[in-house]
């Protein structure tokens, strides 16, 4: 691993997170429905940590000499976030966010191993932070998976 490799990566998640913001927002407000009062509830809050997320990630590439990417580098790739067809199917957002929840996960791992391999532990320290916070999420949406099956 390089130091090119965590500023790849940094990039990387700085990008996924603000596209999480966005995915979170729109099915937030897309969301209707007695049953979707609890996930919107939760997306609503998520919002707010993952666009923190982005700002220490953000830093972290200045504090490196880098800067992170505006929107003319930045490539969509969460298929599974784009709002359900039919605005009650909470069961396909719960789905959506566990996959990125999970992507978030594995960025974060490769993450925390390139920057302990650079020896780079202000890095580490900031993926085992982020790391946490993503692995909470998936434990509370996988929770309201269980209420459809
Ligand atoms: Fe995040």
């Amino acid at each position: 691993m390089t130091n090119q490799e965590v500023t790849q990566l940094l990039k990387k998640a700085y990008g996924d997170e603000i596209e999480t913001v966005m995915n979170y927002l729109t099915n937030s407000i897309v969301l209707e429905g007695v049953s979707a009062e609890e996930v919107r509830e939760s997306l609503e809050s998520d919002i707010q940590e993952e666009l923190g997320h982005a700002e220490m990630i953000g830093h972290r590439l200045k504090q490196l000499d880098e800067r992170p990417p505006a929107s003319y580098d930045f490539e969509a790739r969460q298929e599974s976030l784009q709002p359900p067809e039919n605005s009650t199917d909470v069961l396909s957002v719960i789905e959506g966010v566990l996959e990125a929840e999970e992507d978030a996960i594995e960025t974060y791992r490769s993450l925390i191993s390139a920057a302990r391999d650079t020896d780079d532990p202000v890095t580490e320290d900031l993926g085992v932070t982020i790391l946490a916070d993503e692995e909470a999420h998936r434990t509370e949406f996988r929770g309201f998976k269980r209420e459809y099956e």
